[in-house]
């Protein structure tokens, strides 16, 4: 039916804010990838609940990140967009895998390890089996490919490991999904130096007002030694170029570099090109984001179609792993 090399299949926490690092490192990847493969893209909200969340503000969630996400480029016209929790193979599958699963190989993994600590009084059943979640989530689909962060690796070796235990039980039937890491830029908070993230409180929201991206930009830590305007500075350690590698084109790289270099260019008249640079690109998605606030049974539509699409696919996958393991 399709000429495409396969499924891709990523998972996104229902969460409204997305910021440069979750952009340049994802999105725009799964975009890019569109034209190749098959997309399907997952609001995980039963992951969600696996740590302590309030439950009167999970749909204005889900809802955030289904106007973030489309906005930002995943085109309800070029790939499936859906909700986990109405296409409820997921929960099924992931409960024949928890039967071929060892409990050590999750007591390992180091997401479970960091968010035990995190959540001390809640280390919940659920948090354990996560990641079992996250692989059924992905060969329900037979996704050949799973595009998401370097996080994520453990994960999505847990999930090639759990597709070859079922296989060599059952017969061969799910294909290994291969991991694409998506982050080509290692882009570091307004800090300089942790990762960019929302919870250390050091990112730029990619979808707020250009007055806010520039309050942060302002603040954004460069190149530590250039001390004063007259000095050199080095774009190789500096986070606001590795977010122009990410805005900018080619040519102004160079231009860039060149000046940061013999100091004719300043880290303020620097962060002014990059905060066009990012206006010109998110000004549409701004826009769209509005229209689709304004509009949310549209952003329903969207969800509903992908999930039945999904929905389909799923529960021909469950009939034969039913009848594989011996179910009706
Ligand atoms: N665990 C992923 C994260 O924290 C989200 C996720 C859930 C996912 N299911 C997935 C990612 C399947 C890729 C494939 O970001």
């Amino acid at each position: 039916m399709t000429l495409k090399k396969g499924v891709i299949f990523s998972g996104i926490q229902p969460s409204g804010t997305i910021h440069v690092g979750n952009y340049l490192g994802a999105i725009r990847n799964w975009v890019a990838l569109l034209p190749e493969y098959e997309g399907i893209f997952c609001i995980v909200d039963y992951h969600a609940i696996t740590v302590p969340y309030d439950p009167a503000a999970m749909q204005e969630r889900i809802f955030d990140a289904a106007v973030v996400n489309i906005s930002c480029g995943l085109d309800p016209g070029k790939c499936s967009l859906f909700v986990q929790s109405e296409v409820p193979e997921h929960t099924e599958l992931a409960w024949i895998l928890n039967c071929i699963t060892p409990i050590g190989e999750l007591e390992r993994m180091t997401q479970f390890k960091t968010k035990s600590e995190q959540h001390r009084d809640s280390v919940n059943m659920g948090l354990l089996d996560y990641p079992v979640l996250q692989a059924a989530d992905i060969l329900l689909y037979k996704a050949v490919a799973v595009p998401v962060g370097e996080d994520q690796a453990q994960h999505l070796e847990l999930s090639r490991e759990i597709a070859r235990k079922f296989n060599r039980r059952f017969g061969d039937f799910f294909p290994e999904p291969a991991t694409l890491f998506s982050e080509t830029l290692k882009v570091l908070g307004v800090d300089g130096k942790s990762k960019m993230s929302k919870s250390m409180g050091n990112d730029i929201g990619i979808l707020a007002d250009p007055k806010e991206v520039w309050e942060r930009l302002r603040i954004s830590v460069t190149d530590e030694n250039r001390k004063r305007r007259q000095d050199p500075g080095d774009p190789a350690v500096c986070n606001v170029f590795t977010m122009h590698k990410g805005f900018s084109r080619a040519g102004d790289l160079a231009i860039i570099q060149a000046g940061c270099r013999n100091a004719t260019l300043g880290c303020v008249d620097c962060k002014k090109i990059l905060r066009d640079r990012i206006e010109e690109l998110v000004a549409p998605f701004r826009e769209k984001a509005a229209e689709l606030r304004a509009n949310p049974a549209l952003v329903r539509g969207v969800l509903a179609e992908g999930a039945a699409r999904c929905r389909k696919i799923a529960q021909k996958t469950m009939e034969q792993v039913r009848s594989r393991i011996g179910l009706r």
